[in-house]
């Protein structure tokens, strides 16, 4: 079925049907290279490519990103001592309401999904589909043993009725753990390995799920999740 290039703008993110009519009766919006100053022309939606301002988009039913957060940005809307991720969005997903799946920490770094298809977050969060989220974890103290099998085993942390355990958990170096946990309970990596008697001084998310952060995507960045990325996600072998 094919849509009016208006309606089509508006739903990805580009303001009222009012303003979207506006930014393409002023020429700013190009299909196939060509200024189309038309916004009632129809498009078929599937496979649908323009550009507002020389920027490329395509369309998309969902938005499905990446990004690799940097230390001090908070994962809210309205934070209170940094910037939001948000501000790190070019302006369009912002509007169409793609939000963080879960949180990261202000001074955690590394991936962090978002997406505006509501049933998605729905399946990245639910406890219920235990999604493995994997941890590289500096500790202040040296690494030893017995936490790590504290870890592996499970330990209390204030306000839980039972003991959390890492789902993996593995010394990589004296003072660098990596850490693979299901939950996404407050604070939750800190917590445990305070729990195991060490400290947590820097955090950075490696994967979740089978797709691990691209070494191309630098703090910062963004990139759209495509189908195999969304399929390699749904494994729950995150990348080794
Ligand atoms: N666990 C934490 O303690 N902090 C994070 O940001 C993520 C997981």
């Amino acid at each position: 079925m094919t849509v009016e290039l208006e309606r089509l703008l508006r739903s990805q993110g580009f303001g009222s049907r009012a303003e979207c009519r506006a930014l393409i009766c002023s020429g700013r919006v190009l299909t196939n290279g060509v200024a189309c100053d038309d916004p009632y022309v129809e498009f078929e939606p599937e496979g649908f490519q323009f550009t507002v301002d020389d920027v490329p988009w395509k369309y998309r039913k969902h938005a499905y990103i990446a990004l690799h957060k940097p230390a001090d940005f908070e994962c809210s809307h309205k934070p209170r001592f940094h910037p939001s991720v948000y501000t790190l969005l070019p302006r369009p997903l912002v509007t169409r309401g793609v939000q963080a799946i879960g949180r990261l920490d202000e001074d955690t770094t590394g991936l962090l999904l978002m997406s505006d298809d509501g049933q998605f977050i729905h399946q990245c969060t639910s406890p219920k589909k235990l999604v493995p989220k994997v941890y590289e974890v500096t500790t202040k103290h040296t690494i030893d043993d017995a936490q790590i099998s504290a870890l592996r085993q499970g330990v209390l942390l204030n306000d839980e009725a039972s003991p959390v355990a890492a789902a993996a958990c593995e010394r990589v170096s004296d003072h660098l753990l990596r850490l693979t946990v299901t939950e996404g309970k407050y604070h939750q990596v800190k917590r445990m390995v305070a729990a195991a008697s060490n400290r947590v001084v820097a955090l950075h998310r490696v994967a979740i799920g089978g797709f691990a952060l691209p070494a191309s995507l630098k703090p910062g960045e963004w990139m759209w999740l495509e189908e195999k990325d969304l399929a390699g996600l749904a494994e729950r072998n995150p990348a080794a």
